[in-house]
C-alpha cells in the first residue's frame, strides 16, 4: 500500500483547518486558568485580544527593511526610546530582538567584537555567575567565547569577590542578572559593575525577566537596588517585552550605553550580487507582528497600566511566598523580592511533591542543585492563590505521612540531578530531544 503524502493533495476548508488546530490543543498547558507557572505571561483577555489584532495587522511586514516599512521603524524607535527612558539610558541605543536569548547572544557578540577591535583580544572569555540564563552558555558556544562560570554566594546571588578573582586579561564581559531566573534574586549589580569598570571590562545586566517589572515595582515603593544605566559601569542591558512587558511572543530589547558600542552588534555585507545587505541582529527577516504588538501594548497600558499589573503580580507573589514558607517542610531559596522564586525542602522529596501537584493540575518547573520547585507569577495567578496553597499543603502533608506520590517525572529528575558526569546528562537529554522532534 502506498503511503499517503504528508502534504495533502488537496487543501482543507478554513473551518476544517481551524477546528483541527483547536482539537490538537486539547492537551496543552492550561495557562489561561493560572495552572501553569512558567512560559506564558498572562495579563488577561483584553490584552490578548489587542495583541492578536496588532500582530495580525502587521504579520506580513518585514522589519528587515526600515526603508520599506517606515511604520515598523517608527514602532521600534519608540519602543527603544521608552526602554532607554525606563532604564535611565540617556545616551543608550539598541535594537529589538526576537527574545531574551537573541538579546543575550547580541550582547555577547558585541562584547567580543568590541574587545577584538579595541583591545586586540582574540581568545575572549566572559565571567558568569552560575545562575545566569543558559543563553549565555549558548552564546559562548556559538561565538567562541569561553564561559568562566563562578559559583554563587550562599544567598544565591553572584559572589562579587569570586567574580573579581575570575576576571583575567582576556575577559571581555562580566554579567549579572536582575533578577536571575532560578531563585528570582537580584545580583549585586552596583558592586559587580564597579568591579568590571575598575578592570576595564564591559558589564551586561540581564534584566530579561525583571526589566519591565522593576521600574514599576520601585515606583510602587518596593525597596529594590539600582540595576540599570543609572549604575556607572553598566554597559548593556537586556529586557524582554514578551515577559513582564506583556507583549506578544518574539519581542525583547537589547540596549547599549552608547551607539558606538551598538555598532559592534550590526552586520553588513556589501559584496553580494543580491545587493547591499545590512542586518541589525541575528535574524534576517524580522516579524513585523512582534514589533507592532510590542508598540501596541506599551501604548495601551501606559505607566498606569503597568503599575496596576505590577501591583497585582507583586502582591500575589508575596501571598504565595508567605503561604509556602508557612507550609511545614517547605522553605524558600534565598530572598526573592519580585515575582519569581523557588522552594525546596530538607525533609520531603520536592520532585515527588511536583508530581503530586501535577496530578492536581498544577504545572511547576523542576530545578536542580538543590532540587527545588519554581514559580513565575503573572497577573492571572491572583485568582488561584488559595486553591494552589490548599493543594500544596495537602500534597506536602500526604508525602510527609509516607503516602507515595503519583507517578510522574520525579525519578527522571532525581536521576538527572544526581549524575556526576554532566556530559552523560546532556547525552540523555539529546536522546530525549531526538524523540521530541521526530514524529
Ligand atoms: C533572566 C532571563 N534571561 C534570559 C531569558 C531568556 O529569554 P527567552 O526565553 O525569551 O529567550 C530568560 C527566560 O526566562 C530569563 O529569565
Amino acid at each position: 500500500m502506498s503511503k499517503s503524502p504528508r502534504l495533502a493533495t488537496q487543501g482543507s476548508s478554513h473551518q476544517d483547518v481551524l477546528s483541527q488546530m483547536r482539537e490538537l490543543r486539547a492537551e496543552d498547558a492550561h495557562w489561561r486558568e493560572g495552572r501553569t507557572w512558567s512560559l506564558v505571561y498572562n495579563a488577561g483577555e483584553d490584552i490578548r485580544r489587542l495583541l492578536a489584532e496588532a500582530y495580525t495587522e502587521f504579520m506580513s511586514e518585514n522589519g528587515l527593511s526600515p526603508l520599506a516599512f517606515p511604520s515598523l521603524r517608527r514602532f521600534e524607535a519608540e519602543v527603544l526610546a521608552i526602554g532607554a527612558e525606563l532604564f535611565h539610558g540617556d545616551t543608550a541605543a539598541g535594537t529589538m530582538t526576537s527574545g531574551g536569548t537573541e538579546s543575550i547572544l547580541m550582547a555577547v557578540k558585541t562584547a567580543r567584537d568590541f574587545a577584538r577591535a579595541e583591545r586586540g583580544i582574540t581568545e575572549p572569555e566572559m565571567v558568569l555567575p552560575a545562575s545566569v540564563h543558559p543563553a549565555f552558555q549558548k552564546a559562548a558556544h556559538y561565538f567562541g567565547v569561553k564561559a568562566v562560570n563562578v559559583p554563587l554566594a550562599p544567598d544565591f546571588r553572584a559572589d562579587v569577590e569570586a567574580m573579581r578573582a575570575a576576571v583575567g586579561p582576556r575577559t571581555v564581559l562580566v554579567v549579572g542578572s536582575a533578577p536571575a531566573y532560578p531563585h528570582g534574586v537580584m545580583d549585586p549589580v552596583s558592586e559587580l559593575a564597579a568591579m568590571a569598570q575598575e578592570k576595564g571590562v564591559l558589564f551586561h545586566v540581564d534584566a530579561c525577566l525583571g526589566g519591565f517589572l522593576l521600574p514599576f515595582a520601585r515606583r510602587l515603593g518596593h525597596e529594590l537596588p539600582d540595576f540599570d544605566f543609572a549604575v556607572p559601569g553598566v554597559t548593556s542591558l537586556s529586557a524582554d517585552l514578551h515577559k513582564y512587558g506583556y507583549a506578544a511572543k518574539g519581542a525583547s530589547l537589547i540596549l547599549y550605553r552608547t551607539p558606538e558600542l551598538r555598532r559592534h552588534q550590526f552586520f553588513t555585507y556589501s559584496d553580494w550580487c543580491g545587493g547591499i545587505y545590512a542586518s541589525p541582529s541575528m535574524a534576517g527577516t524580522r516579524p513585523g507582528g512582534a514589533i507592532a504588538a510590542a508598540w501596541a501594548i506599551l501604548k495601551y497600558l501606559g505607566e498606569e497600566g503597568y503599575l496596576k499589573l505590577s501591583r497585582t503580580v507583586l502582591d500575589t507573589a508575596r501571598a504565595l511566598r508567605e503561604g509556602i514558607s508557612a507550609t511545614p517542610g517547605l522553605k524558600l531559596l534565598g530572598q526573592p523580592q519580585l515575582s519569581v522564586f523557588s522552594f525546596s525542602s530538607d525533609t520531603l522529596d520536592v520532585y515527588a511533591l511536583g508530581d503530586a501537584m501535577e496530578a492536581r493540575g498544577w504545572k511547576l518547573d523542576r530545578q536542580m542543585m538543590p532540587p527545588a520547585l519554581h514559580l513565575m507569577v503573572t497577573p492571572v495567578h491572583a485568582t488561584v492563590v488559595e486553591p494552589f496553597l490548599a493543594d500544596l499543603r495537602a500534597c506536602a502533608a500526604s508525602l510527609a505521612s509516607g503516602e507515595p506520590a503519583p507517578d510522574g517525572s520525579a525519578a527522571m529528575y532525581g536521576m538527572l540531578g544526581a549524575m556526576p558526569d554532566r556530559k552523560e546528562a546532556d547525552g540523555f537529554i539529546l536522546q530525549f530531544m531526538d524523540a521530541m522532534y521526530s514524529e
